[in-house]
């Protein structure tokens, strides 16, 4: 297996020993100067000073990879809520909200999600491939090493399992790591001749099993909102999924405080949205073990509040932030402009940012094996130039990347 070793960094945010949840200062970072970044094939051997890892290594055959000028590493971005398997623009919905209309209104016109349920059942699995692929391929040039997907825009048990596969398919393509998520119960199908119960049988039935075992997928969403899912609806499916070996994770408080409660009682993985979420939910997200996934995209894309990171890691929560990159809440797709952007509006250190979207959000996929620059992690990291890590956010997403690795292979 192929050594190399990466050096001298000037500025290392390995990001190791912070803890998984609650308020963070800049002064806890743990930054080291002058680093040397190990490889054995596609993970971190050792990080440590260059110069003693570069003698350590010498005449073993190591690739030696000298970086001229100044760079700060950071672990590898992990984008741990988006939609980026879909077909077609929502250009007008943006338009129309943006003329007066709600979300929720047009959802109740029969436009918003399913428009894109529409589009997304017409397009075939190649054209769905290409949309994903094309869309990571923006991933990258931002750093991001890992990235969710869901499904959720086919909503019957043919047009899931087509997202599911083409999900699938495009993880076998990209060096990046999707990881897939079944959002059948994003809104209740239109054409289901049928109770919202039989639906969610159907899939529980017909589809879950197939996922599951074919294509590896061991994650369920739902969107628990008016015009979505209520919680008596959805609770049942989801412990159901859960006894099948499935994680949850939920659309949560996003424009009435529903679905945060029933994430901290299933014991979900993470609870997502939360800008409707008030002190009690605070509370509740905050003594549990449930990731709050921040999704300042959606904030922008809907031009709503954000949610309320600053309470939430006040009160000790494990606060992540992702991009929701969707056709409709949050077309904008870009994680490391929305971090910098909702830092600065809820005040949040550089550290709590780069937490949220490093080891807090690898966590929400529970993928404790990346997130963070050390001995064992995955080599999945990336350089920007300069020296101070201060500059990075300050650029609100301006300053992009020089370099990208993911698994020891340098992307950009
Ligand atoms: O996370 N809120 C529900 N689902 C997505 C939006 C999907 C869409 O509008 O197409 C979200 O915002
Ligand atoms: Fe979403």
């Amino acid at each position: 297996m192929k050594r190399q070793l990466i050096g001298p960094v000037k500025s290392l945010l390995s990001m190791s020993g912070l803890p998984l949840k609650g308020a963070l200062t800049d002064t806890m970072l743990p930054v080291s100067q002058d680093s040397g970044i190990l490889i054995h094939g596609d993970v971190i051997e050792n990080i440590d000073s260059y110069n003693k890892l570069k003698e350590e290594v010498l005449n073993t055959g190591t690739e030696l990879i000298n970086l001229d000028g100044d760079y700060i590493a950071l672990p590898g971005f992990v984008d741990a809520h988006t939609h980026i398997c879909f077909n077609g623009s929502r250009a007008h919905d943006y338009a129309r909200r943006n003329a007066g209309m709600s979300y929720l209104d047009i959802a109740r016109m029969g436009g918003g999600i399913w428009d894109t349920v529409r589009r997304t059942r017409q397009a075939s699995k190649e054209q769905l491939i290409d949309g994903i692929l094309n869309r990571v391929e923006d991933l990258i040039k931002i750093g991001i090493t890992t990235v969710e997907v869901k499904s959720g825009y086919g909503l019957s048990v043919e047009s899931e399992l087509k997202m599911i596969q083409s999900i699938h398919e495009a993880n076998r393509i990209t060096p990046l790591d999707l990881i897939s998520t079944c959002l059948a119960a994003h809104i209740v199908p239109k054409d289901f001749a049928g109770s919202t119960t039989a639906y969610l049988d159907t899939i529980l039935k017909e589809l879950l099993p197939t996922i599951k075992s074919e294509y590896g997928c061991h994650r369920i969403d739902a969107f628990v909102e008016e015009e979505a899912y209520g919680v008596g609806d959805v609770e049942p499916y989801l412990r159901s999924a859960q006894e099948m070996g499935f994680d949850i994770t939920l659309h949560a408080d996003q424009f009435h405080p529903m679905g945060s409660a029933l994430a901290v009682e299933l014991g979900a993985v993470s609870a997502d949205h939360l800008e409707a979420s008030g002190e009690r939910e605070i509370d509740l997200l905050a003594h549990s073990d449930v990731v709050a996934t921040v999704l300042p995209g959606a904030t922008l894309g809907l031009g709503c509040a954000f949610a309320p990171a600053r309470k939430l890691l006040d009160a000790g929560a494990c606060v992540a932030i992702a991009s929701d990159w969707n056709p409709g809440s949050a077309p904008m797709g870009d994680l490391l402009t929305q971090a910098s952007i909702i830092g600065s509006f809820e005040k949040l250190s550089s550290a709590e940012v780069w937490a949220g979207i490093t080891y807090r959000a690898a966590h929400a996929l529970r993928l404790d094996d990346r997130g963070k620059l050390e001995q064992g992690q995955l080599a999945d990291f990336i350089l920007f130039a300069g020296s101070d890590f201060r500059e990075i956010l300050y650029h609100q997403g301006r300053l992009r990347p020089s370099q990208v690795w993911k698994r020891g292979n340098r992307l950009i």
